[in-house]
């Protein structure tokens, strides 16, 4: 298997939740497609602090807000911008093509490896 990252098609166009957030699963690991005013962003799916979906947090613009502790990053670069979040999110490129929305990801690994990071890396 390739080391490098490629894109990996994860949901339709269509199926973007509009100014909202969407969670997909792409090469094992989850990943939230954010839809912003300019474009679509992506990062992994759990907070970098103590690893909660952030699917249930508050999205505005280009900053989502963590549901357990209020953490908040931008989704654009994967900055925190408000405690008690400290670590950056991981973010990946997001694109569209044939009217899918495709992330690229590096390869995966077990979902057993993936529970044990809590995905937060
Ligand atoms: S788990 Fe996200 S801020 Fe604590």
């Amino acid at each position: 298997m390739s080391a490098e990252p490629s894109w990996v098609p994860v949901l339709s166009v269509d199926e973007v939740e509009r100014n909202g957030v969407t969670l997909v699963r792409a090469a094992g690991r989850d990943y939230i497609v954010y839809d912003a005013p300019d474009g679509l962003y992506a990062s992994l799916a759990y907070c970098t602090h103590q690893g909660a979906l952030l699917r249930d947090g508050y999205f505005d613009r280009h900053l989502i807000e963590c549901p357990l502790h209020q953490g908040c990053f931008d989704i654009r670069t994967g900055e925190p911008k408000g405690a008690p979040a400290t670590r950056p999110l991981r973010v990946v490129e997001v694109r569209t093509r044939a009217g899918m929305v495709e992330l690229r990801v590096g390869p995966g690994r077990s979902q057993a490896e993936s529970a044990a990071a809590g995905q937060t890396e």
